[in-house]
């Protein structure tokens, strides 16, 4: 087996995720590490048009479920696990943890029907570190109203993404070995100070 990683970013919309996503580039290419950065829903070309159908139509929650696993079986079995078999580390903006935060906090979907799928899709398999980005809504709020055009969930009210925040920091205290929450509200100096002693940590 080699030492390849599999890294995912989680946060509510509006926490910085995608900086930190570049930040996390140059710190591999440094190391000379080989990856590949993908992102949920999406990363494969099915993905890409699920991703497109979740984040601009409207559905039943149930239905936003069982696609955002559908979408994941693909990018694992076509993606994530070849990648990583490759002896190359995978770096993905979110994961189930998002279908955890998102369809079970957000949506109220159950908790128990979210680990079925997540069990069905993934086995036992988890990453090996996830990066929650953590930021008081009304923050995230202000950052997402810069941007031009919102999609479906960029949309919702800031009661949803209370909800969303819950259930990721729920999540982070449930599995404390993977999971390192990050305040995004830190100066990006300080943030990078975190993250690059986490990952060196990883790389050992
Ligand atoms: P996002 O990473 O925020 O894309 P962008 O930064 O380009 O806007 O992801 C799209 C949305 O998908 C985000 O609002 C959260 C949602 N999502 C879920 O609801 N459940 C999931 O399982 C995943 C992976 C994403």
């Amino acid at each position: 087996m080699n030492n390849a990683k599999f890294i995912t970013l989680e946060g509510i919309d509006g926490a910085g995720k995608s900086t930190q996503m570049s930040r996390i580039e140059s710190f591999l290419t440094s190391r000379s590490i080989d990856y590949v950065m993908t992102r949920e829903p999406g990363g494969t070309p099915l993905g890409e048009k699920l991703r497109e159908i979740l984040l601009h139509q409207d559905m039943h929650p149930e239905t936003e479920a069982l696609l955002m696993f559908a979408s994941r079986a693909e990018h694992l079995s076509s993606l994530i696990k070849p990648a990583l078999q490759a002896g190359k580390w995978v770096i993905s903006d979110r994961f189930t943890d998002a279908s955890f935060a998102y369809q079970g906090g957000g949506r109220g979907i159950g908790y128990e029907r979210l680990a079925e799928l997540e069990t069905w899709v993934q086995g036992e398999f988890q990453p090996d570190l996830t990066l929650l980005f953590d930021l008081p809504v009304e923050v995230a709020r202000q950052r997402l109203m810069k941007n031009a055009s919102l999609d479906r969930f960029e949309h919702e009210r800031e009661a949803f993404f209370e909800r969303v925040r819950s259930a990721y920091l729920e999540r982070a205290s449930k599995f404390p070995e993977r999971f390192v929450v990050i305040d995004s509200s830190l100066p990006l100096e300080e943030i990078d100070v975190i993250l690059d002693k986490t990952l060196s940590t990883i790389c050992k």
